[in-house]
């Protein structure tokens, strides 16, 4: 078995068991909506590692995986940030809220990282040089967009995989993102993909409403 499978059955087996019954994925998407009113529950330091661990399983183009969570529990930084985001409430009263971004520049200047173990050292260091390549011919900025847009992949995991656990959450772009760097000391270059409050919730929410498949989809 390879490594990476090992790592994987050991999630899904009960090495890690939760108080709440877990959620398929289709039960998952059905249940969770944005809860924006929490209970004052800790959310335990392996529920999270969990969370993340699960989140960090989504996919991404070349496997480069540029997302990174500031995961704040510290009530005085999430004061800060609830002032950063507008004042929304959910902010100061989760247990926890998790600060994803984008870091493309570490992705880049991390590159052995991501490339795949299997790969002999010559394939390698010729898949670094083609990243290399083709990312050190965008502006930062443009990179920055790019990662983001593979960081949204696991925010969609993450808020999933959370309801499946047990958890609800909050995704919020309402914020100032200058001001969450500056908090969280994220650097500059970096995007803030989303902050996702996490917790359990203290109401239902609104009930979802979403378009219907013949709005959004065409059969060829
Ligand atoms: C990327 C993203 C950003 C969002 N930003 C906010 C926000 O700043 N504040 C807020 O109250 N809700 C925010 N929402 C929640 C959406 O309004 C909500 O997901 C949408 O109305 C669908 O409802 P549901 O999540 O309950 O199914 C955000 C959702 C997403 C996915």
């Amino acid at each position: 078995m390879l490594a990476h499978d090992i790592a994987a059955d050991a999630l899904l087996t009960g090495e890690h068991e939760t108080a709440s019954p877990r959620l398929s994925a289709a039960d998952a998407a059905l249940a969770r909506h944005s809860v924006r009113s929490y209970r004052d529950v800790p959310v335990t330091d392996d529920e999270l590692h969990r969370l993340l661990e699960l989140t960090g399983r989504a996919p991404s183009a070349f496997n480069l995986q540029p997302w990174r969570f500031a995961v704040v529990r510290d009530q005085q930084a999430k004061d800060q940030l609830r002032a950063a985001a507008y004042g929304q409430k959910q902010v100061g009263e989760a247990p926890v809220v998790i600060a994803m971004y984008a870091d493309m520049e570490d992705t880049m200047a991390h590159l052995d990282e991501v490339v795949h173990p299997d790969l002999p050292a010559d394939k390698k260091a010729g898949t670094i040089a083609m990243l290399t390549n083709t990312f050190g011919s965008m502006t930062t900025e443009a990179r920055g967009v790019w990662a983001n847009a593979q960081s949204n992949i696991a925010l969609g995991y993450l808020l999933l995989i959370a309801k499946s656990e047990g958890f609800d959450t909050s995704p919020m772009l309402g914020f100032q993102a200058d001001q969450v760097k500056q908090i969280l000391g994220v650097p500059a270059t970096a995007t803030i993909t989303a902050l996702v409050a996490l917790g359990r919730g203290a109401d239902d929410g609104f009930r979802s409403h979403r378009h219907s498949i013949e709005r959004v989809a065409t059969f060829v």
